[in-house]
């Protein structure tokens, strides 16, 4: 166990469990926040909510090569651990896990989660094989800590939806906190990559949340979610975006067709513009 910045630090799961293993014997919950680091204030909001629902909060900082495909982003993710700490002492978080890579994956790992259903739609189709990188990663992130809660925020909302449906499907004890989405004041969702777009980028930004809330509107009020999609498509174009990947009105839980009238749904988005894909979603 090292100090960082005031927050003490294990880079080894069995530094982790022995940590964690002490808190329980103390008779103290614990709260799991699993990131990537790039910390911000989305990041910080899980951390708040942990600290107030949990007595002691464990964040874990790991960059998980296996959700990243190909030609996608992961040598030039953004991370500065020194930042991070800093960022989880000044908050009150009780410890950082920032194993390397061979800790997770050690030689000979061959085993991975896969969420079907799910965790086979929408961003998957754009990102084969991101949701079992997730799905991987979190199942051993929990089984390594065996926390009370764990917290995700709401702005990656299927990978919400696949971690609520593994914990249920394979019994990890553990409740899964959903937190609200933290937005610019202009209504862009925070998020690591946007530190991707640049000033004309930035401007633009936030009509994926205006068109997606306008959507949502639109069904909320009766229209066919058919034709919501068709208009939000056609909008975000219109704004800048290329290409749209989706935008898709769906059942707020399964995420499949919003077929089921009075059952709450969701409208999700994603969408490139230049070198960022961005994706957000709210509720019908
Ligand atoms: O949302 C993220 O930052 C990651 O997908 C997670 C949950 C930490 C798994 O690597």
């Amino acid at each position: 166990v090292t100090d960082n910045d005031a927050i003490a630090c294990v880079r080894t799961v069995a530094a982790l469990r022995h940590r964690l293993r002490d808190w329980r014997e103390d008779g103290l919950s614990v709260g799991l926040v699993p990131t990537m680091g790039g910390l911000h204030a989305g990041h910080m909001a899980l951390v708040r909510s942990s600290l107030s629902q949990t007595d002691h909060t464990a964040v874990t900082l790991f960059v998980n090569p296996k959700q990243f495909g190909a030609g996608e982003d992961l040598d030039t993710y953004p991370q500065d651990e020194t930042v991070d700490s800093a960022l989880l002492a000044g908050a009150g978080a009780h410890l950082l896990f920032a194993p390397a890579g061979d800790e997770i994956y050690r030689e000979g790992h061959a085993t991975a989660v896969r969420v079907s259903g799910v965790g086979e739609i929408l961003e998957e189709q754009f990102r084969p094989g991101f949701f079992e990188g997730v799905a991987t990663v979190v199942t051993k992130l929990l089984l390594q800590a065996l926390p009370n809660k764990a917290f995700f925020g709401e702005k990656d909302y299927q990978q919400l939806q696949v971690v609520r449906r593994l914990t249920a499907d394979l019994n990890i004890p553990v409740e899964i906190v959903a937190v609200p989405t933290v937005r610019e004041e202009d209504g862009l969702a925070l998020s690591s990559r946007n530190a991707y777009l640049d000033e004309d980028e930035r401007r633009a930004a936030p009509a994926l949340y205006q068109t997606i809330r306008a959507a949502a509107e639109k069904v909320a009020a009766g229209e066919d979610p058919a034709g919501a999609e068709a208009w939000g498509r056609d909008a975000l174009e219109k704004a800048g975006f290329d290409p749209v990947d989706y935008v898709a009105v769906r059942d707020a839980e399964t995420l499949l067709d919003s077929r089921f009238p009075g059952r709450p749904a969701r409208v999700l988005a994603a969408a490139r513009l230049g070198r960022a894909r961005l994706i957000d979603n709210v509720p019908v």
